[in-house]
């Protein structure tokens, strides 16, 4: 019953397999190696367009490179105000890019467009004092488990451009999202928009393996520098190119995606239907709140269930009383029925 991090599954048969192979050969290092680009030509293929790819070890790393990528001097970069980049990373993202974050707000994790707009405004661009309005940047599904829609993506980079800001997305969780909105990978991101994509692979069934991808390869020119510098340019870099040949072939990324998001509808399912727990809002990724007794909370977590405490959002509808506890539960593609299952019980035992 693990369900405090997607991140807590281990990696998937598939990618250690290719892991495996990888080991016993020889091949160029630093990103040079054919299978580095194979790999590279792959991201072309998946998102219908020549694009530039950098591996890198974490999704922190990949969102504060990327940032830092989109720099200028006195820089402001927008997020929603419970974004991993501004509540998660330590302020690496601000650290690398030498920018400083923005909140905006927004109701079930999604930045509001009006919002964001005033926040711009408080940023001109000749604001010495103040800083200047720089980046945007959105999660791709959100920290709250909920997911933009395509329009939603393409009126916050509507937004962005006209105030010439470029527009980066935080897809630690991108396939998870691209499956429930059943989007091409063009269609959620380039086409609506989107400059620079954090893609993350190591929560849906890698080991370690995240990518930075850029639609425009002018942009990506700092980027080669950039990585050496943070000391992310990996010497065995293909094994992070191996993960990712496994991962995306035959649409093993999007079936683990499938499965994850599955596990979290039987758990909303459970949940919607119990006497002793609530959901806490709607999500659609695999990402579930639910508000439920402190009591049965603490009994589940000493008969085994891991999940996390959660801080209560500000818009949240229907506030935690005292007697009870916010939790969040993530699925994984290593969750299993009866993992939910067993976990409902105990909350049904009170
Ligand atoms: C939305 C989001 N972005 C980025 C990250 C960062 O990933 P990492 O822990 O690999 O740095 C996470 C990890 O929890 C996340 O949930």
């Amino acid at each position: 019953m693990f369900f405090a991090s997607d991140n807590w599954a281990g990696a998937h048969p598939a990618i250690n397999e290719r892991l495996l192979k990888e080991s016993t050969r020889f091949a160029a290092a630093y990103g040079t190696s054919e299978l580095d680009l194979a790999i590279e030509q792959r991201f072309n293929e998946i998102f219908e367009r020549e694009v530039s790819v950098f591996f890198v070890a974490t999704g922190t790393a990949a969102n504060s490179l990327a940032l830092a990528s989109l720099a200028k001097p006195g820089g402001v970069t927008f997020a929603h105000s419970e974004a991993h980049v501004i509540e998660d990373e330590c302020g690496a993202p601000d650290f690398f890019s030498g920018m400083r974050m923005s909140p905006v707000d927004g109701p079930h994790g999604k930045m509001d467009p009006r919002h964001l707009v005033s926040r711009i405004a408080r940023y001109p661009q000749d604001a010495v004092h103040h800083g200047r309005a720089t980046a945007v940047t959105m999660t791709q599904a959100t920290e709250t488990g909920t997911i933009y829609t395509l329009d939603e993506i393409e009126e916050i980079a509507r937004i962005s451009h006209e105030h010439g800001l470029p527009l980066h997305m935080d897809g630690a969780r991108f396939a998870n999202a691209l499956v429930n909105l059943g989007a091409t990978p063009a269609e959620m991101t380039w086409k609506r928009g989107v400059d620079v994509l954090s893609f993350g692979g190591t929560k849906n069934g890698c080991w370690c393996a995240e990518a930075i991808v850029f639609f425009d390869p002018a942009m990506a020119k700092e980027l080669p520098f950039i990585r050496k510098r943070s000391a992310q340019l990996f010497s065995k870099s293909r094994f992070i190119a191996a993960q990712f040949e496994a991962y995306l072939q035959d649409d093993l990324w999007l079936d683990l995606a499938r499965h994850a998001n599955a596990m979290a509808d039987r758990l909303r399912a459970g949940l919607n239907g119990s006497n002793t727990a609530r959901l806490a809002w709607e999500t659609r990724s695999n990402e579930v709140f639910a508000v439920l007794p402190k009591a049965t909370a603490k009994a589940a977590g000493e008969k085994g269930a891991k999940f996390y405490d959660w801080l209560e959002p500000k818009d949240m509808a229907e506030p935690v009383s005292e007697q009870d506890v916010l939790i969040r539960l993530v699925t994984s593609f290593a969750t299993t029925p009866d993992d939910v299952d067993a976990f409902l019980r105990l909350v049904a035992a009170g």
